[in-house]
């Protein structure tokens, strides 16, 4: 059995996201709709879709467009038929009484449906279909979510759906988990009712919206919308779909009901037309005062909108679970309430829904992007902590059965759901240094493995220490966070700057350099294995590895002029070394430092390998990989390919032309700035950044060394912190997770 050519009918948001993945994956595909206008629009809104639903945008005609009634024959070609049509189970029948008349034998038809029963889909098929059919549920946006739920039943040909599963884990890179036919599978029966208790304790309690967001959200390893903004995001009309249908599915006595009865205060929302983001807004919306958006929060109680409040936790960089829910104020207290439900109600779906309680943790991972799951919660916290914290706590069978063996760790393997070597499974078996706080270092085979550990794994001194520590043996650089890196850690940075203590920012960006001049000419190779965002000084890290086996969805580049900086952790240099390397630049001596001015002037970042490589920022030696699970293998692979009479490359050498080439530079700035693009702060920075490039005083003639280089990107940054815009731009920056326009 193979799958070269796939149907998918009903070209809405689900529709179209399992299109473009499947032409990510070069799959052609065919997107069927009532009408062909209705598919050939939705065509349209892949190719524009942001953040990007194509890796690569020139391969969109991998996707034909169609109608059900001119061209269903197609459908006889597909190996594949994906339903994903609205959620309507008379729709649906008769939909597959129509497919299965036209399709192929050995196909495979599934339903995207995220309600409806596998068994009340398929009461209607013959035999012959059921034993093809089944649910093939994806996470919008299809591309970004890792979760792929594949329910079976009985009457399965196994042998299809273990096909179908490693297809999908190879070729759309999932983490396929093989689900039962239980309401809400796993993914949305814990996350859904995670969502739930979150609100209704927030209420109950009496927390504002920002308050309740602020803490089930980051500090609870669970992504910044946090609740209300989750609402929000995903439609709270849709929400509400969602909880009838989970109110008609489970039996009185599930405890999901306790929280999934209708609010008065979402009716009320839904019938304002306050759907969430796709529409006027919802708990949050934006508003508008002499041409300035925005952000407002509504009032629980009296429905009134206020600008939104940042809610300041008293939390420094991380806290741990524990002492979360142990703070004696409103906030632990609201933590600990919706922890624990969370984690009884979990734990008592095991062994019906799942006798796998690491799939729920793997489920929530990848489906609701959290970083951990309930049972590893349940692990941190301790069983023992757990039942005595709080002496009405109703155990459940599982609960009990473990806490009465009287051992605080139950937690068995990771990841159960794969035959994959994962990052997960070998964080766990690998020798572990945990004693830098900002980077772990594990020991696997003949390789070092170092996963960065702060916020957003940003870098700062100890994160740069751990690398070059690391670097006696081959070293590969992976993250299971969200991010690889999202650049240095600029708290970290901006708290020299208040001081005014400019060398130790001197002291820090040079360690830093030195760091990644350490891991290129080492005698091991080094790998970085980026997912996630790899920008500034992560990119930094990827410049100067030997190779980047990166995932499909990386997001790269150097920012660092948004902020009034410039890459000064080598990143000028290499992009710039990079660009020397081109038929053009052994031209025009001036093509690479113009290029290059041009890609870090206006902080150009790419989403996807693909993207990279027009840029450099990767190059065609390196990697892309579907499945972030298949990483480290890849990286370990390629270790092993290349380690024998491995050779550090040889140190680069640069003739520039001084001033020649930055008398043009200059003139694009002022030209910019004549325009209104550029304001008197970015004309300086691009000022510093041109003489970096240029190579400082110097002229064609003579050689300039990587050392005389880095030197001169240290000089540039150390100057531009010390500007009190730089400064108000990081500070801007750091407070609101965005940069400053213009
Ligand atoms: P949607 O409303 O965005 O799109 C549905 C599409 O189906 C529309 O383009 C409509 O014209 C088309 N359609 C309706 N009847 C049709 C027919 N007989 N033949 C061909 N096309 C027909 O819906 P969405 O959100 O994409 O959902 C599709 C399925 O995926 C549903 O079963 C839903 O429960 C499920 N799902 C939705 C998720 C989400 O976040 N939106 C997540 C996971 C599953």
């Amino acid at each position: 059995m193979n799958i070269k050519n796939v149907v998918v009918i009903g070209s809405g948001t689900m529709g179209s996201g399992i299109a473009a993945q499947l032409c990510n994956a070069n799959i052609p595909v065919t997107l069927l709709d009532l009408k062909t206008e209705i598919s050939e629009k939705a065509k349209k809104k892949i190719f524009e879709s942001r953040p990007p639903l194509l890796i690569d945008k020139s391969k969109i005609d991998n996707i034909r467009v169609g109608n059900i009634e001119d061209n269903f024959d197609l459908v006889g070609k597909a190996d594949w038929i994906v339903e994903a049509v609205v959620e309507r189970i008379d729709i649906k029948h008769k939909l597959y009484e129509k497919i299965s008349k036209a399709r192929k034998l050995d196909s495979i038809i599934s339903s995207n449906t995220s309600t409806i029963p596998l068994k009340v889909l398929s009461e209607k098929m013959p035999e012959k279909d059921k034993k093809d059919f089944c649910i093939t549920h994806f996470f919008n946006p299809v591309r970004y979510m890792g979760l792929l739920e594949i329910v079976s039943e009985e009457a399965n040909d196994i042998k299809k759906i273990d096909f179908l599963k490693i297809f999908c884990e190879e070729n759309l890179g999932k983490g396929v988990i093989i689900c039962k036919d239980t309401p809400g599978f796993l993914g949305n029966r814990v996350g859904v009712y995670a969502m739930q208790v979150a609100m209704t304790e927030a209420i109950k309690m009496d927390l504002s919206i920002e308050e309740a967001d602020a803490i089930f959200g980051r500090p609870m390893g669970i992504p910044k919308t946090g609740i209300f903004g989750l609402y929000d995001l995903i439609g709270i009309d849709l929400m509400a779909d969602v909880l009838k249908s989970f109110i008609k599915e489970l039996p009185v006595s599930d405890a999901f009901h306790e929280v999934a009865k209708e609010m008065p205060l979402v009716k009320n929302l839904i019938e304002a037309g306050y759907t969430g983001r796709k529409g006027k807004g919802g708990f949050y919306r934006m508003n508008k005062q002499g041409g300035n958006f925005f952000l407002e929060a509504m009032n629980l109680k009296t429905g009134k909108y206020s600008v939104s409040k940042k809610i300041d936790l008293n939390i420094e960089d991380k806290i741990s679970l524990k002492d979360l829910v142990s703070r004696d104020d409103k906030y632990g207290k609201y933590a600990w309430s919706v922890v624990s439900k969370i984690i009884l109600y979990a734990s008592s779906l095991i062994p019906n829904v799942t006798k796998d309680y690491n799939n729920i943790d793997e489920a929530m991972r990848l489906g609701f992007n959290w970083t951990r799951g309930p049972f590893e919660m349940l692990e941190e916290l301790g069983i023992k902590f757990f039942v005595e914290k709080d002496s009405h706590l109703k155990m459940n069978e599982f609960v009990k059965k473990i806490y009465d063996k009287k051992t605080d760790s139950f937690y068995g393997k990771r990841q159960v759901y794969t035959n994959l070597e994962t990052l997960g499974k070998i964080k766990q078996l690998a020798k572990v240094q945990k004693d830098n706080k900002s980077a772990f270092t594990y020991e696997h085979k003949d390789s070092k493995i170092v996963e960065f550990n702060t916020k957003a794994n940003t870098l700062d001194y100890d994160s740069m220490d751990a690398l070059k520590k690391a670097s006696d043996k081959n070293l590969i650089i992976i993250n299971e966070g969200m991010q690889f890196s999202a650049g240095v850690n600029l708290n970290y940075v901006m708290n020299f700057a208040k001081e005014k203590n400019w060398k130790a920012i001197e002291k820090f960006i040079y360690h830093f350099q030195m760091t990644c001049k350490t891991l290129k000419y080492s005698d091991n190779l080094v790998i970085s294995a980026p997912s996630g965002l790899a920008l500034g000084g992560g990119f930094e890290v990827l410049v100067q590895s030997d190779y980047v086996v990166a995932h499909s969805n990386i997001v790269t580049g150097l920012v660092e002029t948004l902020v009034g900086l410039i890459p000064a952790g080598g990143g000028t240099t290499n992009m710039l070394y990079r660009w020397m390397q081109t038929q053009e630049a052994k031209k025009d001596s001036d093509f690479a430092p113009q290029k290059v001015f041009d890609i870090i002037g206006y902080g150009k970042t790419v989403s996807s390998p693909i993207e990279a490589i027009p840029f450099k920022f990767l190059l065609e030696k390196d990697k892309s990989v579907m499945n972030r699970n298949k990483l480290l293998s890849v990286s370990q692979d390629l270790i092993n390919e290349k380690k024998e009479g491995y050779k550090p490359p040889k140190k680069p050498t640069f003739k520039l032309s001084g001033g020649k080439v930055r008398d043009k530079m200059f003139q694009t700035l002022e030209n910019l700035f004549k325009d209104k693009k550029i304001l008197e702060h970015g004309m300086q920075v691009g000022k510093k950044l041109a003489f970096v490039l240029s190579g400082g005083n110097t002229t064609i003639d003579k050689e300039l060394s990587e050392d005389d280089m880095y030197a001169l990107e240290l000089e540039a940054f150390v100057q531009l912190i010390q500007m009190e815009k730089t400064q108000a731009r990081i500070k801007h920056t750091l407070s609101t997770g965005r940069p400053l326009i213009n």
